[in-house]
């Protein structure tokens, strides 16, 4: 098949890019550094020409819902209209049950998705294990690290991008089971763990973050139920790896 990957130098994109690779698939990695705006169309129409399925895998680093909505709507739209026969999205576990403004834009992806004539798949998967360390990093004064009080049940990104090229090669079905790792984990032990690995040895302080995100980081709605299909790979052996 030809695979185009909208955001295949991403995190979780690069993982979907070398498995269709490895699986003999002629892959077409969109991203600005490539040269293709999925945001405003530009390059998009001749990096898509022959091409059989493309898997969504582009984000924003927004905390803006409406930048969000904007940056979704505007790439959801484009890649729908450019005659691609099948998208493959991938989600996140718990977009409308958290009040969290970078999922508002996740849901109109969704339903652009499911409104449209294109056929289509969607996979929601739990945060990936690299989240601890964009926790780390980005919560760090000094000595200190801070993390939120949160339960996760955190992916291998590889994992999810070989899913994405299994959906990709079985056609479209729209949305199919979660993907969730193989545990339930604190936050602040993941961050913990990361910041020994780095050999820090400052502490890690566990925060409450207030409002309905902060509830529902802490209540399990960002955990996958029991229909979701599990990683193999734990947060300790992805830790192991690094
Ligand atoms: N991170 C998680 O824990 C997690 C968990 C579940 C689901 N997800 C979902 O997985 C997807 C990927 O997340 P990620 O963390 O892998 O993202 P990421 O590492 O931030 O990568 C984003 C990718 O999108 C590309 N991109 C951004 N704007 C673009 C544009 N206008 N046109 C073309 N490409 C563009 C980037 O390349 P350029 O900068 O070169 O354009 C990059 O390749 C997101 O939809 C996210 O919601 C993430």
């Amino acid at each position: 098949m030809k695979i185009a990957v909208a955001g295949g130098t991403g995190a979780v994109g690069r993982h979907v890019v070398e498995h269709a690779e490895a699986r003999g698939h002629a892959v077409v990695v969109l991203s600005r550094a490539r040269g293709v705006d999925v945001r405003t169309g530009a390059g998009l129409d001749v990096a898509l020409a022959g091409v059989d399925v493309v898997v969504d895998v582009t984000s924003v680093p927004t905390r803006s819902a409406r930048e969000s909505r904007d940056f979704f709507g505007a790439t959801t739209t484009n890649l729908l209209r450019s005659g691609v026969p099948h998208v493959v999205a991938l989600s996140i576990v718990g977009i409308d049950r958290a009040p969290y403004d970078y999922y508002a834009g996740k849901v109109v992806q969704e339903e652009l998705l499911a409104a449209g004539d294109v056929p289509w798949t969607v996979l929601r998967a739990t945060q990936f294990h690299e989240f601890a360390r964009q926790v780390f990093e980005n919560l760090g004064f000094g000595p200190l690290h801070l993390a939120p009080v949160m339960r996760s049940q955190p992916v291998a990104a590889h994992e999810v991008g070989a899913r994405l090229v299994d959906l990709a090669e079985a056609g479209p079905a729209g949305r199919v089971r979660d993907l969730a790792g193989p545990e339930v984990l604190r936050m602040q032990d993941m961050v913990a763990a990361y910041a020994r690995a780095r050999s820090h040895r400052g502490p890690v302080l566990p925060v409450p973050l207030p409002g309905g995100f902060g509830k529902a980081m802490r209540d399990g709605s960002l955990l996958a139920g029991s229909g979701a299909d599990l990683g193999t790979q734990t947060f300790a052996s992805w830790l192991a790896d690094r």
